[in-house]
């Protein structure tokens, strides 16, 4: 188990656009394991490659069920909407108002590198959006309605999404 250390607001990678991931090498892998270990320790929901300094297109995203490597992630398809509170690992501590769809439909590449098609609703399809701004450099921030808040913890633990 490896962590990477996560950028937070301010630092520049956060802002730049990541790059197609042609070819997945060893040290891609060992990325995308470090990804998971990182953010199951951060107690996050999903992380973005550029959140550890790495300019590529893979998220990892487990909300509960099911761990998802999306790899050149590209939204197909969005529909409805969703507002409620959202947080993220390079912002500590905070959270804010985002409007959302609630339906999203993302093509992507697994670690085999075989392109697939997921259907998300409701708290996946708010990760699968907020992770794919990560890859443009956009944060949550960039959308959020009204003020940030400042999060409450508990136990230390911190809440990656507050619902
Ligand atoms: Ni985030």
């Amino acid at each position: 188990m490896a962590l990477r250390n996560v950028r937070v607001i301010g630092d520049d990678v956060l802002r730049k656009k990541c790059r197609e991931v042609k070819e997945l090498k060893e040290r891609d892998r060992i990325l995308i394991d470090d990804m998971f270990d990182t953010m199951y320790e951060e107690n996050g929901v999903g992380l973005a490659a550029p959140q550890v300094g790495v300019l590529k297109r893979i998220v990892v995203i487990d909300t509960g069920d099911n761990p998802l490597v999306l790899i050149n992630p590209v939204i197909l398809e969005t529909s409805g909407e969703q507002t409620g509170d959202e947080g993220c690992l390079s912002l500590p501590g905070k959270s804010g108002k985002v409007t959302r769809p609630n339906y999203v439909k993302v093509k992507a590449l697994d670690e085999n590198m075989e392109e697939f098609e997921l259907e998300a609703t409701e708290l996946l399809a708010r990760a699968v959006c907020h992770e794919c701004d990560h890859l443009d450099g956009v944060l949550y921030v960039d959308k959020v309605e009204g003020e940030l808040n400042t999060v409450e913890y508990d136990d230390g633990e911190e809440e990656y999404w507050e619902e």
